[in-house]
């Protein structure tokens, strides 16, 4: 039993992380979201209740769980607000669950027209973002012209400061995307509701994680999106613009690589992607549309259709070195349901060679064809199911196979979008 645990995506985000760390998070003192900002959209379904995080860490409806959000993250004060009070709405009281770390850094306004003004002029060429700010407020972090929380309790100049970063930002909106300037008064709502509203939240998180370890405390780190939108590690530029890989974790929480503990992957039982970019699996045929269909793949956050495809091995492979899994949590095995057969890309074709590692460039990737084995699918539905037994001989040994070809044990199969609809194959290492 490890009192520390990472939960984050192995492929491409969505793989169903808000589920698990809800799964899971019944004894945790707390959940650490590590990276990300609102880009995220995290689902929980509680006996047929369904709720949307994309701030706010998926332990939260746990009544012993304190929330943090952590320094590596970028958060958009109205978007939390707008957030808390959705929950409040649902008749769930967090705000005194919630604590922001003063190292984050604030997302914008400015951040959000800048990601919107790059997209439109990108056009064909475009990321595909969520459109939430998320590239450039890390942009500002990185080019230290960011403001953290902390700034809004400490400096006192502030508002004169955002002014001269909001006039940089304005000239490059005008003059070079020729799209409309951002009032101060947009920025000056931002921080009112800072200051009214999520003040006395922010803390010193990082003090807060270090005594946490001390007391061999249970803590849970939930990543946003996933490894392969990693920033440095992910399928440059179709990424995400922060560290969604495990070790981002001491990154992005000050905290010793030495204190992650175990790391659990998510991962569907096939592909999908949401936005630009290379997807050697991808399925544009009927296949992909039933997987589409069945799996409900609509984002959480946009709303986008995301493009499906098989389970991709060498990535999932590349996925399982990057981070150092423990465990895979293998979820939607459901959405494979009635489909005559299913694949698995063993290796890819390239240039008229069998690889077994991703080329670490889009260009390349783009020009991989997968290599596939053929398993027989399965005709009866494996929704709900939570007995290995009671599963079809080929979902046995689809997922015995998958857990051979990646070499990391399978902890758990997620048979639908509720709690209750899990699997367990192993749960000492979830236990926490
Ligand atoms: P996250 O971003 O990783 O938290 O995942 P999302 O919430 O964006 O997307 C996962 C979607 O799949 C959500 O609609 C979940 O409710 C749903 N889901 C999660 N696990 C399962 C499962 O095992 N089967 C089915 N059918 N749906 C699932
Ligand atoms: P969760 O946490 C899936 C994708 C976007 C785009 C790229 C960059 O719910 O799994 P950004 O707005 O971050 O600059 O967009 O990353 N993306 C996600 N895809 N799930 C997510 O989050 C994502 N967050 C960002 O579609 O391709
Ligand atoms: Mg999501």
């Amino acid at each position: 039993m490890n009192k520390r645990m990472v939960v984050l995506g192995s492929q491409w985000g969505d793989e169903g992380k808000g589920k698990l760390v809800d799964l899971i998070a019944n004894k945790v003192k707390y959940v650490v979201r590590f990276q990300g900002g609102h880009n995220a959209g995290h689902t929980l379904v509680i006996r047929g209740d369904k709720t949307v995080l994309h701030l706010i860490p998926s332990g939260i409806l746990h009544d012993q769980v304190m929330a943090i959000l952590a320094p590596g993250m970028v958060i958009s004060p109205s978007a939390l607000v707008k957030e808390l009070d959705q929950l409040k709405q649902k008749g769930f009281e967090v705000e005194n669950k919630l604590l922001i770390s003063d190292q984050a850094t604030l997302l914008l306004p400015y951040h959000v027209a800048l990601d919107k003004a790059r997209e439109k002029e990108k056009a064909s060429q475009k990321i595909g973002t969520t459109q939430r700010g998320i590239g450039p407020a890390y942009e500002d972090k990185i080019a230290r012209r960011g403001f953290k929380f902390g700034a809004v309790l400490y400096n006192q100049d502030i508002e004169t400061d955002l002014k001269e970063v909001l006039d940089y930002h304005n000239f490059v909106l005008q003059n070079y995307y020729q799209a409309p300037a951002v009032s101060f008064d947009e920025i000056k709502q931002e921080l009112d509701l800072i200051r009214n509203r999520l003040h006395s939240k922010i803390t010193d998180t990082t003090s807060l994680l270090h005594q946490a370890i001390e007391e061999n405390a249970a803590i849970l780190f939930e990543g946003a999106q996933g490894t392969l939108l990693d920033i440095d590690h992910g399928t440059y530029p179709f990424v995400t613009s922060s560290h969604t890989i495990a070790g981002g974790v001491a990154v992005s929480c000050g905290i010793s690589p030495n204190a992650i503990g175990e790391i659990i992957a998510v991962t569907k039982a096939y592909s999908t992607r949401v936005g630009s970019g290379p997807f050697p699996t991808e399925l544009i045929d009927e296949t992909g549309q039933f997987i589409q269909k069945q799996g409900n793949e609509f984002g959480a956050t946009t709303g986008r259709p995301r493009r499906c495809g098989w389970f991709d091995m060498v990535m999932a492979k590349y996925s399982a070195k990057v981070n150092g899994f423990t465990g895979i949590a293998l979820t939607k095995l459901d959405v494979l349901d009635g489909l005559p057969e299913i694949k698995i890309c063993v290796a890819y074709q390239y240039k008229g060679e069998k690889r077994l590692t991703p080329p670490n460039h889009a260009v390349p990737l783009e020009q991989c064809e997968p290599i596939y084995e053929t398993l027989p699918g399965w005709q009866q539905s494996t929704k709900g199911i939570v007995e290995w037994e009671q599963l079809p001989e080929n979902a046995q040994k689809y997922i015995k196979r998958l857990e051979t070809l990646v070499g990391v044990k399978i902890v758990l199969v997620s048979t639908g979008p509720d709690r209750e609809d899990t699997l367990w194959l192993d749960k000492t290492i979830c236990q926490m």
